[in-house]
């Protein structure tokens, strides 16, 4: 079973032999409420060192915009602890609010603390959609960063600008740590695992799955330019009127304008019921 840490003198501690001789230590941050996709990254992790694997779980106040669902987000940590064990994590880190942010966080005060600007990057797509959220991803991505100071990080694909958001954080503030993107894991009709999906009743969940079939679509059409891949997801999406669509995205891998060919990426933001719900594919048009 993981070692379990809920303070920076925890963590610390255990990480101190690591540190000494020079291990590689792997991370994968998290809020919790773990299911098969986060521990497909353990997997990607325990892969990628031999030395330490460290998960984190904490439900970040900073990045919950007021209204969202902060106080309602699944809490589960004995369960948490059962995957990371199966999974071989070394050490869990699940510090309080107060741990993470002394004096306790408020959106109010917070910009009183140095922060990260996520750039233009976090202005499109959920970010247009969810102001402030990728401030508060990235600034407790950096101190999770700063406590646990990994070689190598992994993220999923699942929240694909977060992970384009990641790189270019450690790019641009000179971070030096390699980060991995895991492959999005999903259940047999394609929906996405989804900390989330829990929120659905057995409706919404039937409804929910338009939302992988619509990009299935998209790549299937892919080929005959975007304009095509755009109507073959649009024409799944609209005949759920259970779905309020968000945003239906094609870009570049790196969330650009889609290219004429190659490599591109296609993502889809909607709301069923009161649960924001978020999926991504890689395409290919040509
Ligand atoms: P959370 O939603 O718990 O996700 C933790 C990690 O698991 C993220 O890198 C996410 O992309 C990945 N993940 C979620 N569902 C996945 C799936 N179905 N397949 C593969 N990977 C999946 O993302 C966050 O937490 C937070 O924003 C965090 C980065 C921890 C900062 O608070």
């Amino acid at each position: 079973t993981p070692a379990l840490a809920s303070t920076r003198e925890e963590l610390a501690a255990l990480l101190a032999d690591a540190r000494r001789s020079g291990d590689r230590i792997a991370f994968v941050p998290t809020m919790g409420a773990l299911h098969e996709g986060h521990a497909s990254l353990m997997r990607t992790a325990r892969d990628a060192t031999s030395g330490p694997v460290v998960v984190s779980i904490f439900v970040n106040p900073m990045q919950f915009a007021a209204g969202e669902d902060l106080d309602r987000y699944p809490r589960t940590l004995d369960a948490d602890l059962e995957v990371c064990a199966v999974e071989g994590v070394d050490v869990v880190f699940a510090p309080s609010v107060e741990e993470m942010y002394p004096g306790g966080f408020s959106h109010d005060s917070v910009h009183e603390s140095v922060t990260v600007a996520p750039g233009t990057l976090a202005t499109i797509l959920d970010g247009a959609s969810r102001p402030g959220h990728f401030d508060g991803v990235l600034t407790v991505v950096a101190k999770l960063f700063g406590l646990v100071r990994p070689d190598v990080a992994v993220f999923g694909q699942k929240d694909y600008q977060q992970l384009a958001l990641i790189r270019r954080m450690v790019r641009d503030l000179c971070m030096g740590i390699e980060i991995i993107g895991a492959e999005t894991v999903r259940e047999a009709d394609g929906l996405a695992l989804s900390s989330r999906n829990r929120y659905l009743d057995a409706d919404q969940r039937r409804t929910a799955a338009a939302l992988s079939r619509a990009l299935r679509a998209a790549q299937e059409r892919a080929a005959y330019g975007v304009p095509a891949a755009r109507w073959a997801a649009m024409s799944v999406l609209n005949v759920e009127p259970g779905l309020e669509l968000d945003y239906l995205a094609l870009t570049d891998v790196d969330l650009g304008e889609a290219p004429e060919t190659g490599e591109g990426r296609v993502l889809v933001a909607a709301r069923v019921g009161s649960t924001r719900l978020i999926d991504n594919v890689a395409v290919r048009f040509d």
